[in-house]
């Protein structure tokens, strides 16, 4: 079966939307978009991101720079941004060119502000269990996805393939929490012996490690949940643009085997939209009772 993050996703939009329509503030939420350069899939994502502002009611401006800004000048930028009372918050999409210092600038905006939950401080809260910072939009994109979706996750061993900061690492200390998922979990890297073997113990597998159909049904237990995090361009002639989108699991062979499985595209590409929409909108909540 397919577990549809677009539908939940949409869910999720839908109750924010309302939350600001029947707020009482006295301006809309407003998130500002940093890009540095013109990466395609950065240009794709900001376009989807900027039109779930719009649906939702967030007002959105895009902060569009050429690749050679220096990293002086885009300090000011963010500076700049941080000391506006009506950003409420900021995204500086990834990657940035290799020139700029992407620890500094992960650094350097303001954790009241950090709607991707990148800054130490915010996943330093995470870690500590506390409530009021912001949590990564992918991995809590897919524990809403586990929860709404219906799927046990108390005591279930969940594998984890791949430990970014972005993802793999941040949905660990997010499932094992006992306030929450409370899960077994395993992270799963490039030095693992015998990932085959621990992936197939999974009840629920999250492929997050950008490999293009590394995940084959040989690696799946049966009646598995698998989530697939990646996103790849794979070269294919046969389609207009030259490429096609696929994730880090064999679909098709897969699908088979899993009871329920996450589509790419539609799948945890939407819930991490819209779980920033909810990261805005709580740091617009903040700022607001602040003033
Ligand atoms: N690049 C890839 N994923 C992300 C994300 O979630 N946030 C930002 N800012 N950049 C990204």
């Amino acid at each position: 079966m397919i577990l549809s993050g677009k539908q939940i996703a949409d869910q999720i939009l839908d109750e924010i939307q309302e939350k600001i329509q029947n707020g009482s503030r006295k301006r809309p939420p407003h998130l500002a978009v940093v890009l540095v350069g013109e990466h395609p899939a950065s240009l794709s994502y900001i376009a989807m991101k900027q039109k779930a502002c719009e649906k939702v009611g967030i007002e959105s401006k895009l902060h569009h720079f050429q690749s050679t800004i220096s990293q002086q000048e885009l300090t000011e930028v963010i500076q700049k941004l941080n000391q506006d009372p009506k950003v409420d918050g900021i995204l500086l999409q990834l990657p940035i060119p290799d020139h700029l210092s992407q620890e500094h600038f992960i650094e350097l905006i303001s954790p009241e502000k950090d709607v991707d939950g990148f800054h130490p401080i915010n996943l330093g809260r995470l870690l500590a269990g506390e409530t009021g910072g912001f949590i990564p939009c992918t991995p809590l994109g897919i524990y809403e996805l586990l929860n709404r979706g219906q799927i046990v996750t108390k005591g279930a061993h969940v594998v984890i393939l791949g430990r970014s900061r972005i993802v793999g690492m941040p949905l660990a200390v997010l499932l094992a929490q006992k306030q929450g998922a409370n899960s077994t979990v395993t992270i799963c890297h490039s030095a693992s012996f015998n990932i085959k073997a621990l992936a197939k113990e999974a009840d629920i597998l999250v492929a997050a490690m950008g490999k293009a159909e590394f995940v084959t049904a040989d690696m799946v237990k049966e009646g598995a949940v698998v989530i697939d995090v990646g996103i790849n361009r794979v070269e294919d002639p046969s389609k207009e643009k030259g490429y096609r989108l696929t994730g880090d699991v064999s679909f098709e062979a897969v699908s088979q085997k899993a009871k329920m499985i996450t589509p790419v595209p539609g799948g945890v590409g939407p819930m991490t939209v819209a779980l920033l929409m909810h990261n805005t909108w709580k740091a617009f909540e903040q700022q607001c009772a602040k003033h």
